[in-house]
């Protein structure tokens, strides 16, 4: 398995020569931060960020204070960071890495490759010509960022909802069944360190067909060597897809593969003591499994997120801490339930 978790070769040893700070949140007193209470059960703690959020100080006042990792919730995505072919933009993403690396925090790229928020040039191609220009934006934006990324969603939601346990109908997949395997060896070939993720939703479960067509792929690509350090379990949670009694069970399949298992975009629809137990069972699940390296939030306050009529993160729109806050920080306190 390759190296665990860790900040890039670069940045440790700005650190270490007091070049760059450690990250505020991590550096806090033991426990006082998300971050600095993941930090001691070996845990990273990270945040969903988006760019132009980074100019309101109440905003960056709680990212800076409680978050270790960043993932760019949008800048990366193919529509932004190559709106014309061959010709890249990097603008708002670098924004976020910049703000990240000034103050020790890590980086989660998010996503090389996605069926949605492709730019118009690419949804019109198809055949050799779509791969061909799917593996060079892996490859250029990829290189961009080496060095600076320590994680990448390679590739993000390539399997179907429902009971078939097939690959979701998109273009990439079009192009042939090995759509997923190439894009792996491209980001490797661009990036050698960095961790690659294969990034989804609804494979909380470990009994759904979903997840265990993830895991056949996951296990095939282990066995095959197929460059893959990890799997990203989204963990949006709702009334209708709750967190499931087996979550850890879940994890630990993934994880007994020999990859890691990282949380990357956990929200919980939810408000109160009930929103704060289902989180405390989430973060309990990660504790309890070795490989499951980290935790990120879609978003810092209620009122950033994507959902944000399901109040469904840690702070309010006012950016007050609540119930669930509090129960996240008291259960990575505490540590693996030995
Ligand atoms: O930037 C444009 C802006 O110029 C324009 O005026 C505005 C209105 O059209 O749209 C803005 O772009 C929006 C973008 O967020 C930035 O705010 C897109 O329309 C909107 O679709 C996009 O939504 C994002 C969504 O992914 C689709 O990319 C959400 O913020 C983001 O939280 C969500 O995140 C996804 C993960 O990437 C994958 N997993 C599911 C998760 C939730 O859908």
């Amino acid at each position: 398995m390759r190296k665990s978790w860790s900040i890039s070769l670069v940045t440790a040893s700005l650190v270490a020569a007091g070049v760059l700070p450690v990250s505020p949140a991590v550096a806090a007193p033991p426990g006082a931060t998300l971050a600095a209470a993941a930090e001691r059960g070996g845990r990273y703690f990270g945040a969903g960020v988006q760019s132009y959020k980074l100019a309101d100080p109440a905003y960056t006042a709680i990212l800076d204070r409680e978050f270790a990792v960043v993932t760019p919730e949008n800048e990366m995505k193919l529509d932004a960071t190559e709106p014309v072919r061959g010709r890249f933009s990097f603008g708002p993403a670098d924004r976020i890495v910049a703000h990240a690396e000034q103050r020790g925090m890590r980086v989660r790229g998010h996503t090389l490759l996605w069926h949605s928020a492709q730019p118009s040039w690419l949804a019109a191609l198809q055949g050799t010509a779509l791969r061909d220009a799917m593996l060079n934006h892996v490859t250029q934006v990829a290189a961009h960022f080496r060095g600076r990324v320590q994680a990448w969603d390679v590739v993000n939601e390539a399997f179907a909802d429902g009971t078939s346990g097939a690959r979701r109908d998109s273009n990439f997949q079009r192009t042939g069944d090995d759509w997923i395997e190439a894009a792996f060896r491209a980001a490797r070939a661009a990036d050698p360190d960095a961790k690659l993720c294969y990034n989804d939703y609804n494979i909380e479960n470990r009994a759904h067909a979903k997840t265990q067509a993830v895991h056949r792929m996951v296990r095939d690509f282990r066995q095959r060597g197929v460059p893959i350090d990890c799997v990203g379990l989204q963990s949006h949670f709702t009334a209708t897809h709750p967190v499931p009694a087996d979550f850890e069970a879940t994890l630990r399949d993934f994880a007994d593969l020999g990859v890691e298992v990282q949380l990357t975009e956990l929200d919980v629809e939810g408000s109160g003591a009930t929103q704060a137990e289902d989180y405390r069972r989430v973060v309990r699940a990660c504790l309890a499994v070795d490989r499951c390296t980290g935790i990120t939030v879609w978003g810092v306050r209620d009122s950033d997120s994507w959902r944000s009529s399901a109040t469904p993160l840690l702070f309010d729109a006012n950016g007050v801490k609540k119930p669930a806050y509090t129960a996240v920080l008291d259960t990575l306190n505490r540590g693996p339930c030995r």
